[in-house]
């Protein structure tokens, strides 16, 4: 699985000419209204299993076996998969105990704000930002499915850190080290880990003078091939981080209480370039009215519930399987109840599960179906079909079409459905501490 895992990164890679993306970083807004550079990758060939895999990875899932036949006239792209033989994994460590979380000292400003682009890299598979640590710029990408901060950095081999941005706690007069180590874990098979450090932390303005976070000296093979991303900044609720001796808090909860409002938004977008805002609500970036969503926090995520659906103009459904939820800005696809992603692609012709590439395949040529999903008592977030469509995948053979793997997949084995980037990209999403609550709508 490790082999073939790295072969498919290969394929990707080579199609991907990344640049770093510099000068992205935008000053304090006080004021409303921006426009950000519009970036299209056209020439990228997604690779929708493997975008599963980092999901179900991430969160520990086994993928249970999918009915679906064989599908001997099917011929993935990226040659031969390894299907989705999970050993289990032990789902992401989290730190119950201790709720000693020994604070840092966050800025003294007030009324603290910022804004950073995030850019949409390896084709539309993650979004990443950049943040300057200790006056460095680094590339990272922002998680609400974790608590972890931890960045690439000199500590680590060269070999590991090739392609890849590196801080250097040797070149900051503001860094020091704290006592601790941490170890994080998504799943079996990817993991980072080594030393906790301090330094001023700056995502596009907004300041925390000492925020902890992870300074691995071993990152698993996943993080070292992905030279879009340098490591994560975990925005999920702080309970959730590993750090020891006691969690941590994320750069969120350090900075809340300096903030105009306690939130912070997402607006990612399908065209690639959106961005991350600390401190306010631009109400100039939606349209129409937000919903207002309660999140129940006790597991450490942006936890929802997720009861009803609908596929395309259908009648309203209950959702039988899996019916809470979390909005995870590290993950890709939508992955949903097992029983709404069956009644999908009931609504798509030509469509099969696959289970040489591990999820749901239609001819590209098909147009897919809207999908609603239920948030909270109230709100039903309509997502378009034509914004599901992820990656061609493959061929058929005795048809001869290109067939397209779904940006929606199946959940199936977790705990939650996760909504991740193909379903934050249609909204302006508000993750607020008042509550805590999530503030949902179409953004400009
Ligand atoms: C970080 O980015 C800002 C904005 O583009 C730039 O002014 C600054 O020089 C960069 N700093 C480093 C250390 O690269
Ligand atoms: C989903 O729920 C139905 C009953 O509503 C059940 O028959 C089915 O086995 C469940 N599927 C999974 C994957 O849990
Ligand atoms: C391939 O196309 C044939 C003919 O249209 C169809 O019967 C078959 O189910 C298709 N296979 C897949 C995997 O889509
Ligand atoms: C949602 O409602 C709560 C309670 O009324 C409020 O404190 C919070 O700010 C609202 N959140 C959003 C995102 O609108």
């Amino acid at each position: 699985m490790h082999l073939l895992y790295s072969l498919i990164l290969i394929v990707c890679l080579s199609y991907e000419v990344f640049a770093a993306p510099s000068g992205l970083l935008r000053p304090i807004r006080k004021s409303k209204s921006f426009r950000v550079e519009r970036v299209k990758r056209s020439n990228y060939v997604r690779d929708g299993s493997t975008a599963l895999r980092k999901a179900y990875r991430k969160y520990g899932i086994t993928a249970s076996q999918m009915d679906g036949g064989n599908m001997d006239d099917f011929e993935p792209f990226f040659g031969i998969f390894g299907g989705f033989g999970g050993n289990g994994g032990n789902g992401r460590q989290s730190s119950s105990s201790s709720s000693s979380s020994s604070s840092s000292d966050s800025s003294t400003d007030s009324d603290q704000e910022g804004t950073v682009t995030a850019t949409s890299v390896e084709g539309g598979s993650e979004f990443v930002s950049p943040v300057v640590i200790g006056g460095q710029n680094i590339t990272l990408d922002f998680d609400t499915g974790s608590a972890d901060m931890w960045v690439m950095n000199t500590g680590l081999s060269s070999s590991t850190t090739k392609g890849h941005e590196t801080f250097d706690p040797e070149k900051s007069s503001t860094f020091q080290y704290v006592n601790g180590e941490f170890d994080i874990s998504y799943g079996d098979s990817s993991y980072a880990a080594g030393y906790l450090g301090q330094d001023t932390v700056n995502i596009g303005g907004a300041i925390v003078k000492n925020q902890v976070f992870g300074l691995p000296v071993e990152v698993s093979s996943e993080f070292i091939e992905d030279t879009s991303s340098n490591g994560l900044v975990g925005l999920s609720f702080s309970s959730l981080n590993s750090f020891e001796p006691g969690p941590q808090k994320t750069f969120f909860d350090n900075i809340a209480a300096e903030l105009e409002e306690p939130v912070f938004t997402s607006r990612l977008r399908s065209d690639g370039v959106g961005e991350y805002g600390f401190g306010k609500i631009d109400h100039s970036l939606y349209t129409g009215t937000m919903a207002n969503i309660s999140i129940d926090s006790s597991a450490g995520f942006w936890q929802f519930d997720s009861t009803q659906y609908a596929v395309g103009s259908g009648a309203t459904r209950d959702i039988t399987n899996v019916t809470a939820a979390i909005a995870d800005t590290g993950t890709t696809l939508l992955l949903i109840s097992p029983d709404v992603v069956e009644a999908y692609y009931e609504e798509v012709k030509g469509s099969s599960y696959s289970s040489s590439v591990g999820g749901y395949i239609y001819p590209c040529s098909v147009d897919l179906p809207d999908l609603t999903m239920g948030m909270g008592s109230s709100f039903q977030a309509v997502v378009p079909g034509s914004v599901l469509e992820y990656a061609e995948v493959g061929t058929n053979k005795t048809s001869g079409e290109t067939m397209c793997y779904g940006g929606v997949q199946s959940c199936s084995g977790s705990d939650f459905q996760i909504f991740g980037d193909m379903f934050l990209r249609s909204y302006y999403v508000v993750f607020d501490k008042r509550g805590p609550s999530l503030g949902v709508a179409t953004h400009k």
